[in-house]
């Protein structure tokens, strides 16, 4: 058996921020339009009037300030509501992969590993431009890279499940060199419309090297146990999804296309499965609390994270122990906890343990406990 360890991450961030000022004028709008063409229905009471949103409501509710987008036209056009992206040729690459190895090239600049020596390409997201080829093989070819390649997800837990099963393949030999990719457009798969969530996804991706801890040419991080974990729940659901309704305009008033969450609920049953999950990992590796300097949480919500920081620790968490990165990302599904991780992990020492872990969707929860060498 072979020691994983992450060697190496990346981080693509694209270049458009809109911020919540930009979004609440936008869905007001918006709002405003529609409860005017709508007016004789709502006096009748046959249809509800779209509420306004507010600013000051989503940072209080959810700590999110801004987010980036990769595409920002019609977002913000209130007509428009969604955002528009050409449709490519099929010889050119799709957006997904486009960016995913934009995040693999800097996870192997850091680690100084060369594309042609991966043999293994995850692409780990909540949502897949295509159903094949997978866009992982696409990412392999972009890459230069050999070995093998498939999609896999897991909603918001896919960039920890994808780590353990990238790792799991490198501790049997089946996989020397593993980049897990989450390259998540969560912008394409929001209800800009709905008042009660329009505020809460961006657009990244990151990715992760995995290498035997043997081959690593520099500082790593040693991954020392994995554990996932889901139960089903629909209080987290999305029928379709991903462009459906650039291709499919006759859809795009069918809710259930789209993102929907019951907030309230999700809130309620995910944060003592993480906890709970969380707490059990690190007592069956013998390890308590205290042992850990640092936890890299999933980024949905600011005060979900607070709760489970203190849920774990048994303490409020010390600024830094919990970085925190959805003010200015949103929640990026997948994404969210390997942006943490990439942005807050170099200061830590040898030998300190932390946990990366990411939950959402399924309901879905990974950990990843690892520690710096
Ligand atoms: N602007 C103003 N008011 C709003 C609003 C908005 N954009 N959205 C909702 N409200 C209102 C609601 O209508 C409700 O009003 P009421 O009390 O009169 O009924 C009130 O604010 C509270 O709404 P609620 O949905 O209960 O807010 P919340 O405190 O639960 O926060 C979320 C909403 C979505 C931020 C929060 O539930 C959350 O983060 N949940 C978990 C999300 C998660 O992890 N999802 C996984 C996705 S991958």
């Amino acid at each position: 058996m072979h020691q994983p360890a992450i060697t190496g991450t990346g981080l693509y961030t694209p270049e458009h921020v809109i911020t919540n000022d930009e979004l609440v004028a936008a869905f007001n709008a918006y709002a405003d339009t529609f409860n005017a063409s709508h007016a004789a229905d709502i006096a009748a009471g046959k249809t509800d009037p779209v509420p306004q949103s507010n600013a000051e409501f989503i940072v209080a509710a959810s700590g999110i300030e801004q987010r980036f987008v990769y595409a920002k036209d019609g977002i913000l056009d209130p007509a428009v509501m969604h955002p528009i992206l050409p449709p490519r040729p099929m010889d050119a690459p799709s957006v997904m992969a486009e960016i995913g190895v934009d995040a693999c090239q800097q996870a192997l600049a850091n680690a100084g590993v060369s594309a042609g020596d991966v043999d293994l390409v995850i692409c780990a997201a909540s949502n897949h431009e295509r159903a094949y080829p997978a866009i992982a093989v696409e990412i392999q070819e972009l890459l230069g890279a050999g070995g093998f390649a498939f999609d896999m997800n897991v909603a918001c837990s896919s960039a920890t499940f994808g780590i353990q099963a990238a790792a799991d393949m490198i501790r049997a030999g089946s996989a020397k060199k593993a980049l897990v990719v989450n390259p998540e457009l969560c912008s394409h798969h929001l209800e800009w419309r709905d008042r009660d969530c329009h505020f809460i996804f961006g657009d990244v991706a990151t990715a992760t090297l995995i290498e035997r801890a043997d081959d690593a040419q520099g500082d790593h991080f040693a991954i020392k146990s994995t554990r996932c974990g889901t139960v089903f729940s629909n209080n987290i659901r999305n029928n379709n999804g991903f462009l459906r309704r650039a291709q499919y305009p006759e859809m795009a008033d069918r809710r259930d296309m789209q993102f929907m969450q019951n907030g309230r609920k999700v809130f309620k049953e995910v944060l003592p499965l993480v906890s709970k999950h969380i707490g059990d990992h690190l007592a069956d590796e013998g390890l308590q609390a205290a042992d850990l300097k640092r936890l890299w949480l999933h980024q949905a919500n600011k005060s979900m994270n607070d709760f489970i920081g203190k849920k774990v620790l048994g303490r409020t968490p010390e600024p830094g122990e919990q970085p925190n990165i959805l003010q200015d990302y949103a929640n990026t599904s997948s994404a969210g906890s390997i942006i943490a991780f990439h942005k807050y992990s170099a200061d830590l020492q040898t030998g300190d343990t932390g946990v990366i872990c990411s939950f959402g969707a399924g309901y879905s929860v990974g950990s990843v406990i690892i520690t710096r060498c």
